[in-house]
């Protein structure tokens, strides 16, 4: 089987090193891939935003399956794109990834189905959603509609932050992705990110994450794409992911049925858990990255096996199955990140890292000049563990880390202790 993989992040790399395990493959590609994923997969310089491009390679290679790994794709519809020319692509179509590519079609489900979300209000132009902010009590957390490379969420502590992130979004900050605005509730309590993997019928609980999104110690500083996760969540008891499942996966799950737009692939769902229970705050259609890293390295079913069962429509009868063990991943960024980084830094050590046992480094953003690897991003390298605990987990981690030298990066050292 040939499979292509559309990405070239940790959580690409992550994908590719689950699937070439897979005897069932007889070739894998990757677009474009990255110096890790090389090892894995044949890398291939296809522009993944570019369904034309992507839908011609694999014609012309015979590709059986498809994954992409980010949203974009999905949004742009690659998926039906692929299936209406008879090429398997896992993931959902255009019209169910709007669960990722439009907070206001999410909340829309939520209010259909009378799912626990926040509270929120809908503009889309400016002068009334700054009259709103002078009615309303802080925190408050204002949302770009649309796709947003993950920065279109501010929390805003006090009015003037507030109208200073409305006028943000309106004046062009996000593109036309910020034209429409949520301004939400602002919950409390702890975040857990929970995976389904459904098949437009079937949806089976695939474990769950913490992330880490501030780029500081102790969660402070801005958000970033995630700076480290770890799996399974200590706070998960079995009452509260009997709620997550029926009163906001199953739901949803149903009113795509409903409206006629079947969900298949990966639901993540970002979730506050109150003390009214757990809230949905975001869904994304996709694995999350890092959480994809530690979701995998703790899967114990073959990767390939069950992204087909997915795309197949046979989650029913699909037993996916975990290790027992717990997994962590540190985030190795570039100093700078999220803002202004330089790139080009030599980064040396990581065979060493991966000698240590159950420890494998993701790459992100690396790049190979003169047969050198160096920094070519801000997420750089995801270094992740496996071990009986998180606390263990975590040291095997942090020991690996230690191996690797590169003047220009950092990392959280604070990841799994909450
Ligand atoms: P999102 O891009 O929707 O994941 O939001 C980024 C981060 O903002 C989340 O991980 C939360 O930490 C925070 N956030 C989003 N919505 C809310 C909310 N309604 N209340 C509190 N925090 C939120
Ligand atoms: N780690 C957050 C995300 O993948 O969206």
């Amino acid at each position: 089987m040939k499979v292509l993989v559309l990405g070239g992040g940790a959580r690409e790399h992550a994908i590719c090193w689950s699937l070439a395990s897979s005897t069932l493959i007889t070739k894998l590609y990757c677009a474009p891939g990255n110096p890790g994923i090389e090892k894995e997969a044949l890398c291939v310089d296809l522009d993944i935003e570019n369904n034309k491009e992507v839908l011609d390679f694999a014609k012309k290679n015979k590709i059986d399956l498809v994954v992409p790994g980010p949203e974009i794709p999905l949004v742009n519809g690659i998926v039906d794109e692929l299936k209406q020319n008879k090429i398997r692509a896992f993931g959902p179509s255009k019209a169910a990834a709007l669960l990722e590519g439009s907070k206001k079609f999410t909340k829309d489900i939520c209010n259909s189905a009378k799912i626990p979300t926040a509270k929120f209000n809908f503009f889309t132009e400016m002068a009334p959603a700054i009259k709103y902010l002078n009615t309303i009590a802080f925190p408050i957390v204002i949302k770009a509609d649309g796709l947003a490379a993950g920065k279109g969420v501010t929390i805003a502590k006090d009015i003037n932050e507030a109208k200073e992130a409305v006028k943000n979004s309106f004046n062009g900050i996000f593109g036309t992705a910020g034209m429409k605005i949520l301004i939400e509730e602002f919950l409390e309590g702890p975040e857990l990110s929970y995976f389904a993997l459904c098949d437009g019928k079937t949806a089976i609980p695939i474990s769950n994450a913490q992330d880490h999104k501030r780029v500081g110690e102790n969660d402070v500083g801005p958000n970033t794409g995630g700076m480290g996760a770890f799996s399974p969540s200590q706070i998960l008891t079995e009452n509260l992911e009997h709620q997550i499942i029926n009163k906001i996966i199953n739901p949803t799950l149903k009113e795509l049925i409903k409206r006629g737009t079947p969900y298949q692939g990966v639901l993540y769902a970002g979730l506050i858990i109150t003390k009214e229970g757990p809230k949905l705050i975001e869904y994304n259609v996709r694995f999350g990255d890092p959480e994809c890293q530690v979701l995998l390295t703790r899967m114990k079913s073959n990767l390939l096996e069950a992204l087909i069962a997915s795309c197949d429509q046979t989650l029913e009868s699909f037993n996916i199955r975990f290790f027992d063990e717990s997994t962590l991943t540190v985030v190795m960024a570039s100093k700078g990140y999220p803002g202004k980084y330089i790139k080009g830094s030599e980064i040396s050590g990581i065979e060493e890292a991966e000698k240590i046992r159950d420890v494998k480094v993701f790459h992100a953003g690396t790049t190979k000049i003169n047969n050198i690897l160096v920094s070519s991003g801000g997420r750089v390298l995801s270094v992740t563990s496996k071990a009986k605990t998180i606390e263990d987990a975590r040291s095997l981690a942090y020991k690996a880390i230690k191996k690797i030298r590169w003047k220009d990066g950092f990392f959280r050292s604070d990841i799994g202790l909450k």
